[in-house]
C-alpha cells in the first residue's frame, strides 16, 4: 500500500542508507527528507535520488514548529522516521546545548505535529547509549530493553531524554510510537569524526591515528544497512509503545579495529598516537537483540570481516566525498579537537 514517510536528518550517515533502502524496496513510498543541513548534513549524499519523482528534499530545522506543520499539513505522512540529531560525544562534551535543543526540542516538536496531524508511527531512533556502560570485565553482561537508562554524556542524556518523552507521548496522548536503541553503525557516508571513518581518511593521508587511552573501550559494531533493515520492520511489524535493541553481538576494542583498518590499507602501525582520553569515556557497549529477533526475525546479515572490506573500498572509491569535508570547516573542529591532545 502506497505510504508517504517522513526522514528527519536523511542527509546524514544513516539516515540517507535509510532513504537508500526504502527507494530501492518499496517504490510505491513517497519518501520526504527533512533536514537542517547542519555541519553533519550533505545535500551532495543524496545526489542518486534528489530527481525521483517519489522523493522531496525540504530543508528545515526539527525545532521550527511552523515549518514543521507546514511540511506535515502539505505530506500528510504516514511515518515519521527521527534521525535528526547532533550526534556526536565529543561535540557534545565540549558544546552540550545544541544537543538539547535539537536532541530533546526538536523530538517533542516532532511528535506535536505528529499528534496534529495523526501520524500512524512515530518513530525515534535512538541508541545503545541511553544505558551508559558496562564494565570490561564482565562480557556476561549485555544491555536489554530492561536495562536502566544510565547516560554519561550530554549526547546520551539528550537522547535518553528524547526517549523518554517519547514513551511519555505514548502513554500520555496515545502517540503510536516506537523506539530503536542500536549500536555503533559503519559504512559508507559516516562522517569522517567518527572513529572508524577518521581513521581511514587520517590512514589514507599518512596522518597520526588518534586512539583515546589505551584504546581499550568496546564497541559493538553494526554495517548500517542492517541498521535500516531493522527499522524497516519495527516501523511496519514492531509493536507500538516498543523498544527495541538493535545490534550485531560485535564487540571489538578500538586499538584492534584501528589496526584492522592499518592491515586492510597496508599501512604501518606506527601511525597509532595514543592521546589523551574522553572525558567520562564510557568502557563498553553490548546489546542483546533477542527482542528484536524474537518478534520481528531481525538478524544482522552482514559478518564484520565483510563489511570493513566493503566499507574501505567506498571511502577509496568515494575519496571526493569525504575529502571535501576534511578540507572545509572541518579542519577548524580537528584543530580544537586533535592539535595539542596529548
Ligand atoms: P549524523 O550526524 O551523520 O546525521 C545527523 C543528520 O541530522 C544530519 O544530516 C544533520 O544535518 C541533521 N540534523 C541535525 N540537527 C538537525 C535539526 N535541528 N533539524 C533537522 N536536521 C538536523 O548522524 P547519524 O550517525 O546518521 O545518526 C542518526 C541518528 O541515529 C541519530 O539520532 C543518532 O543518535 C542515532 N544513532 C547513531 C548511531 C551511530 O553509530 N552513528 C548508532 C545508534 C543511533
Ligand atoms: O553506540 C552508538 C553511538 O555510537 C551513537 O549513538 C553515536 O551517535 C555514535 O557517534 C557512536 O558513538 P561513539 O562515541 O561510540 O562513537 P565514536 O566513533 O565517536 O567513537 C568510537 C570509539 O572510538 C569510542 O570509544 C571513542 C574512540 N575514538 C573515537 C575517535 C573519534 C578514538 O579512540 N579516537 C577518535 O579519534
Amino acid at each position: 500500500m502506497k505510504k508517504t514517510v517522513i526522514v528527519t536528518g536523511g542527509a546524514g550517515f544513516i539516515g540517507s542508507n535509510f532513504i537508500f533502502h526504502m527507494l530501492g524496496k518499496y517504490a510505491d513510498y513517497r519518501i520526504v527528507c527533512l533536514d537542517k543541513l547542519t555541519y553533519a548534513g550533505n545535500l551532495s549524499t543524496l545526489e542518486s535520488v534528489l530527481d525521483k519523482p517519489n522523493f522531496r528534499f525540504v530543508k528545515a530545522d526539527i525545532c521550527d514548529r511552523a515549518a514543521v506543520c507546514a511540511l506535515f499539513e502539505e505530506e500528510k505522512p504516514d511515518i515519521v522516521v527521527n534521525f535528526a540529531a547532533e550526534s556526536h560525544v565529543d561535540r557534545s562534551i565540549e558544546s552540550p546545548d545544541v544537543f538539547l535543543q535539537t536532541n530533546i526540542i526538536g523530538t517533542a516538536t516532532l511528535m506535536g505535529a505528529c499528534r496534529k496531524y495523526g501520524v500512524a508511527r512515530f518513530h525515534q531512533v535512538s541508541t545503545d547509549e541511553v544505558y551508559g556502560d558496562l564494565p570490561l570485565d564482565r562480557p556476561d553482561l549485555f544491555f536489554t530493553e530492561n536495562t536502566p537508562l544510565h547516560t554519561s554524556s550530554p549526547y546520551s542524556s539528550s537522547k535518553a531524554s528524547a526517549d523518554l518523552l517519547v514513551l511519555a507521548y505514548y502513554r500520555t496522548y496515545g502517540l503510536p510510537v516506537s523506539i530503536s536503541r542500536c549500536s555503533n553503525n559503519y559504512g559508507p557516508y559516516h562522517f569522517p569524526e567518527k572513529l572508524i571513518p577518521l581513521m581511514i581518511a587520517n590512514a589514507l593521508n599518512d596522518k597520526p591515528l588518534p586512539v583515546y587511552g589505551k584504546g581499550e573501550n568496546v564497541r559493538d559494531w553494526l554495517y548500517v544497512e542492517d541498521h535500516c533493515k531493522a527499522i524497516d520492520l519495527i516501523i511496519h511489524k514492531g509493536r507500538v509503545g516498543e523498544v527495541y535493541n538493535v545490534g550485531g553481538h560485535n564487540e571489538m576494542a578500538n586499538i584492534d579495529i584501528v589496526k584492522l583498518i592499518c592491515k586492510e590499507l597496508g599501512k604501518p602501525e606506527s601511525l597509532i598516537t595514543y592521546v589523551a582520553d574522553r572525558k567520562g569515556h564510557d568502557l563498553r557497549y553490548a546489546i542483546d537483540p533477542a527482542k528484536i529477533h524474537r518478534e520481528l526475525g531481525w538478524l544482522p546479515e552482514t559478518k564484520f570481516a565483510d563489511g570493513i572490506k566493503k566499507t574501505i573500498k567506498w571511502y577509496l572509491e568515494n575519496r571526493e566525498w569525504w575529502e571535501t569535508i576534511v578540507s572545509g570547516e572541518y579542519k577548524d573542529y580537528y584543530e580544537r579537537m586533535y592539535g595539542d591532545r596529548k
